[in-house]
């Protein structure tokens, strides 16, 4: 049985596409490399027209340099030239799922804002959370340009 705790404004994915994209993101994270955390997390992205994009985190021995699971799937989508996603999925070990850092809501608000973002702990995938960007980041950075 398929359960999500979904706010009530949100627009909501049929549940066969949600179950889908926790599963990809799932899957991504097995190419995880994190020798330093040990800390696995995969990312899905999902397009408009259906297209499936996903990443996992990587990590460096120069710590700072690490790359979450969702950056590297939204960095390959965009320079894959995919636009238009309608919703993130990311796994991780942890309970109640892994919340995307600032650095990754940054993304999202600029590349992917009105994406749905999806979270699962990987023991419990059909326990899904669903927020929006803008919830995640309210107030965003946007517009460098001077006035
Ligand atoms: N990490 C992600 O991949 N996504 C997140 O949303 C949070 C953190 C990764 C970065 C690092 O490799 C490991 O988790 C521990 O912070």
């Amino acid at each position: 049985m398929l359960f999500f705790m979904a706010k009530k404004n949100s627009s909501s994915l049929p549940a066969t596409a949600l179950s889908r994209l926790i599963r990809a993101a799932a899957k991504a994270r097995e190419r995880s490399v994190a020798p330093y955390s040990r800390f696995r997390v995969g990312a899905a992205l999902l397009t408009r027209s259906g297209e499936l994009i996903t990443g996992a985190n990587v990590e460096s021995a120069s710590y700072g340099l690490t790359c979450c699971a969702e950056r590297v799937a939204l960095f390959t989508a965009l320079t894959s030239g995919k636009r238009d996603f309608t919703a993130i999925a990311v796994v991780a070990r942890a309970a109640d799922g892994p919340m995307p850092c600032g650095a990754c809501r940054q993304l999202l608000a600029e590349y992917a804002s009105d994406a749905q973002v999806l979270v699962a702990d990987s023991r419990r995938l059909k326990a899904v959370k669903q927020f929006s960007v803008r919830e995640l980041l309210p107030g965003a950075f946007l517009d460098f340009r001077p006035a």
